[in-house]
């Protein structure tokens, strides 16, 4: 079965997650939260491409109750592949972060995706080759000034993975993160053009990551063939941090 939900299928990385894996044979829910339009595009540029596969947009918040989370999600079609490409930050000292967006945060980062695999895993359990795979940063492991609490969410996501992989091992089901340094998407929309050319001076590769950069690795551990790689977070960051 090749049927897989992006979460966050609108942002710069989730839509090249998804243009890769339609290219690829998968089905796709195409999760969204505010852009709309940017899903309904995706949805109708792939079933057009692809009439063979099926595309659906699936709208929710993170910062829903769970109560609403559950009650959407209880009505998808099953999946063997959950891809989390969704993430908030906010760059700030923590002193000058109210609470409110420290909770948001980790909602959206961590505590919600957790919650998600939870009420998922037996719909996942039940494939032969089910995959998770969430979208961490360098930033778990190194973590950033002004982006302390990110960073914990990322850091989280890969203690996490690494525990539950091993829960779930025996069946088939892989859990790992990808963790990208840094990548030209609207996410880095908060740092102007000098700030940038000062990182990307900053990366041996000499270049930020393209979403695309980061879909080839969520397409590497979709195949069927990588059952025994799980617990691992990768590191995408041209040599940078990590
Ligand atoms: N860009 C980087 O340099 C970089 C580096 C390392 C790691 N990452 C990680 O990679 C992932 C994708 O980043 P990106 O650069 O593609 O970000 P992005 O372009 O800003 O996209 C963010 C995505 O998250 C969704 N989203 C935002 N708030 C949400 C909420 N409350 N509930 C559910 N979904 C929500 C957005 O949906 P709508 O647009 O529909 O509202 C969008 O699809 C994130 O986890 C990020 O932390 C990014």
């Amino acid at each position: 079965m090749k049927r897989a939900l992006i979460f966050g299928s609108t942002g710069g990385i989730g839509q090249a997650i998804a243009k890769q894996l339609a290219a690829d044979g998968w089905s796709l829910y195409l999760h969204y939260d505010h852009n709309e339009s940017a899903a309904q595009k995706l949805q109708k540029k792939f079933s057009q491409k692809f009439p063979k596969q099926d595309f659906f947009t699936l709208k929710l918040s993170f910062l829903d109750s769970m109560k609403d989370i559950k009650d959407i999600l209880a009505t998808i079609f099953p999946v063997n592949a959950l891809i989390f490409a969704q993430g908030i930050t906010d760059y700030n000292f923590l002193k000058d972060q109210d609470f409110a967006t420290i909770d948001k945060i980790m909602q959206v980062n961590l505590v919600v995706p957790i919650k998600i695999v939870s009420f998922l895993e037996n719909m996942l359990l039940k494939y032969d080759h089910s995959r998770i795979i969430f979208l961490g940063s360098v930033y778990g492991k190194q973590a950033s000034a002004l982006e302390s609490v990110y960073s914990a969410s990322k850091g989280g996501l890969s203690a996490f993975s690494k525990g539950y992989a091993r829960e779930v091992a025996s069946s088939h089901l892989t859990v790992n993160v990808l963790a990208p340094g840094a990548v030209d998407t609207p996410m880095n929309n908060i740092f102007d053009q000098d700030t940038l050319d000062e990182v990307k001076s900053e990366i041996p590769a000499g270049r930020l990551a393209q979403g695309s950069d980061v879909a080839y690795w969520v397409k590497t551990l979709l195949s069927e063939k990588a059952d025994y790689l799980t617990g691992q977070t990768i590191y995408i960051d041209g040599g940078w941090l990590v």
